[in-house]
């Protein structure tokens, strides 16, 4: 498993990381069982990935606590990442909130520690500020932001550049390409892309919007007439599900399943730095592990781009995957 290490730090981490969202049961994924996140915890060991991306928010704490009891033994070999909460507004709830989670993750450090979602832009500066001050006490190895658009951006790096943005990004959700992409290659930071696979859209399963758990189907591709969507758009469902009908014929006839596309294609972007994925066994995790190593050839590459260009473009530059533009907490 390829290895790299974090701008203007010395955490290295792997091209694929476990992303531990999906291993706690929430209202997202319904019920997980602990026994299926323990091996999918070992696979991923096994496969060699040794980033594990986490938050205090997923399912409470208890994510943090579940990840901390699966790599007990195992501290010294690999990256815990995790975040603060929206709530941590302050310096001081900052810091409590890392002395917390590194409790739950029985650890005295992590090895990247992240703003989830940003807060106004002072709350922003503020945050920032504390996370820096953790580094330097030794509590975070490297601290990096997740969701951020240039303007964020420009708060952050008014303090100290961040050594990595998470963003999302998959073939169905391209919205960073117009604006995100271009800042955090200028500026030379990390992007661990998440979600890659659309909360499992891109497995080619679900052939329309109404056979997506309804508890999935809540990003800006669907229609907010779904019960449980936040923005207030039309969506882009008949585009939606024709374009991963069409990424299906271009799996089919590469030899690819879907699954292998879309983490493929994220790992032909010399860009992305890890691709967070998630996983409900220990084989999805094995297969992801063992099909990152090949690029998509240049040709197919082109092809897979040009398909999902419309639905890129209907989506527009909005990066925040759940709420409007007017809404989006990414500007
Ligand atoms: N910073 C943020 O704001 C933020 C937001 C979202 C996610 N994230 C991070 O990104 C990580 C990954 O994103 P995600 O959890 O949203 O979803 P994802 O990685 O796009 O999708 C995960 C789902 O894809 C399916 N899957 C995975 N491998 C497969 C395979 N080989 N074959 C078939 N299906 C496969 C599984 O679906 P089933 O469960 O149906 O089997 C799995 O639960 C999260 O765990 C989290 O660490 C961060």
């Amino acid at each position: 498993m390829k290895q790299t290490t974090l701008p203007g730090t010395d955490v290295t981490v792997s091209q694929l990381a476990l992303g531990c969202w999906g291993l706690t049961s929430d209202f997202h994924w319904g019920q997980r069982d602990p026994a299926a996140a323990q091996a999918i915890v070992a696979a991923a060991l096994d496969a060699g990935i040794t980033l594990f991306d986490t938050a205090t928010m997923y399912a409470d704490g208890a994510n943090e606590t579940l990840l901390g009891e699966l790599l007990v033994g195992k501290r010294s070999e690999v990256q815990i990442a995790t975040k603060c909460t929206p709530a941590q507004t302050t310096a001081d709830a900052v810091a409590a909130g890392l002395d917390a989670s590194l409790t739950r993750l029985k650890t005295d450090y992590v090895d990247l520690y992240q703003i989830h979602w940003a807060g106004t832009d002072a709350e922003l500066a503020e945050v920032w500020g504390a996370l820096i001050e953790l580094k330097q006490l030794g509590k975070a190895r490297a601290v990096g932001v997740c969701n951020l658009g240039p303007q964020q951006l420009d708060v952050v790096c008014a303090l100290e550049k961040p050594a990595t943005n998470q963003l999302p990004y998959n073939l169905l959700f391209r919205a960073i390409e117009s604006e995100i992409l271009p800042r955090c290659k200028k500026q030379k930071m990390g992007v661990l892309a998440y979600s890659p696979l659309m909360h499992g859209m891109l497995r080619g399963q679900w052939k329309s919007a109404d056979e997506v758990p309804a508890t999935r189907a809540r990003s800006r591709h669907f229609s907010s007439q779904r019960e449980h969507v936040r923005h207030d758009e039309a969506g882009h469902e008949a585009l939606t599900f024709d374009t991963i009908e069409c990424l299906q014929q271009f799996a089919d006839v590469s030899h690819n399943t879907m699954v292998e596309l879309a983490l493929r294609w994220l790992a032909s972007n010399p860009q992305i730095t890890s691709i967070l994925v998630g996983a409900s066994s220990p084989e999805q995790i094995a297969a992801n592990a063992a099909t990152i190593a090949r690029p998509l050839d240049k040709e197919l590459l082109k092809q897979v781009n040009q398909v999902t260009d419309p639905l890129k473009q209907a989506m527009g530059p909005n990066a925040d995957l759940w709420q409007s533009t007017e809404g989006s907490r990414i500007h």
